[in-house]
């Protein structure tokens, strides 16, 4: 089973539409995947309650019941769980980075964002998660932009994912119509780009597995 966690301070840079996509993309590759909702906002409980609770199957848990549900939905069946958190320096947040396999940091490729993965960064590194900085909702094409950007991540002791979730409005009427991307456009640009990333955090997280085990 994959554990990842979605984390950052920062509100509105797109945790939600990551966690819902992500396991949205991992549910299409055949994986049980399941979304649990540590934020009070509930945004990602609201986005299942508006599919009728179509899978991927998404629940809310309270920051000290998280590792409880991880173990029944284990227990269950799921073979990949993505973990939503709110954006604030919170006990879920924490929580969430400590039963994860891997952490994912979205994040808006502008100056004010980037200086405010900082407290995220810190606190991943108090549990010594694999992380990552994810880019979103930045542009499409703008390669000077983005390896600016790299270099300023890298300054803070992270590493930034090579696939990025650039601005497509159709995030926006996926969710507002209670679907992902890959359901609501499968030919378009942000099911193959969350596609791409999904198979890229399946990759990570064996690689880092096999490489803990010795194998
Ligand atoms: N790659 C993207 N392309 C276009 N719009 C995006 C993208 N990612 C996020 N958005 C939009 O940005 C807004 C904020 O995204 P989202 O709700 O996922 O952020 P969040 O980090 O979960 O916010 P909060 O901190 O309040 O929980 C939403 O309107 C969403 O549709
Ligand atoms: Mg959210």
């Amino acid at each position: 089973m994959t554990i990842i966690a979605i984390v950052s301070q920062k509100g509105g840079s797109g945790k939600t539409t990551l966690s819902v996509n992500l396991a949205a993309a991992a549910e299409a590759a055949g994986a049980v995947s399941l979304i649990i909702d540590t934020d009070p906002q509930a945004t990602a409980s609201q986005w299942g309650a508006w599919r009728s609770d179509k899978a991927p199957e998404v629940i809310d848990s309270a920051p000290p019941r998280i590792q409880s549900k991880v173990d029944a939905a284990k227990a269950q069946g799921a073979t990949f769980i993505v973990i939503d958190t709110p954006p604030h320096a919170d006990s879920a947040a924490s929580r969430a980075v400590e039963v994860a396999d891997l952490v994912l940091i979205p994040c808006r490729p502008s100056a004010f964002d980037l200086a405010a993965i900082k407290t995220t960064v810190s606190l991943v590194r108090l549990f010594g998660k694999p992380a990552y900085v994810v880019f979103t909702a930045g542009p499409p094409h703008a390669p000077r932009m983005y390896e600016e950007a790299v270099e300023l991540v890298q300054g803070f002791g992270i590493e930034a994912c090579p696939y990025i979730l650039p601005d497509r409005a159709v995030y926006r009427h996926a969710s507002a119509a209670g679907a992902s991307v890959i359901e609501f456009e499968p030919e378009g640009k942000a099911a193959a780009e969350i596609t791409a990333l999904h198979l890229w955090t399946i990759a990570h997280v064996n690689m880092s597995t096999t490489a803990r085990e010795g194998v």
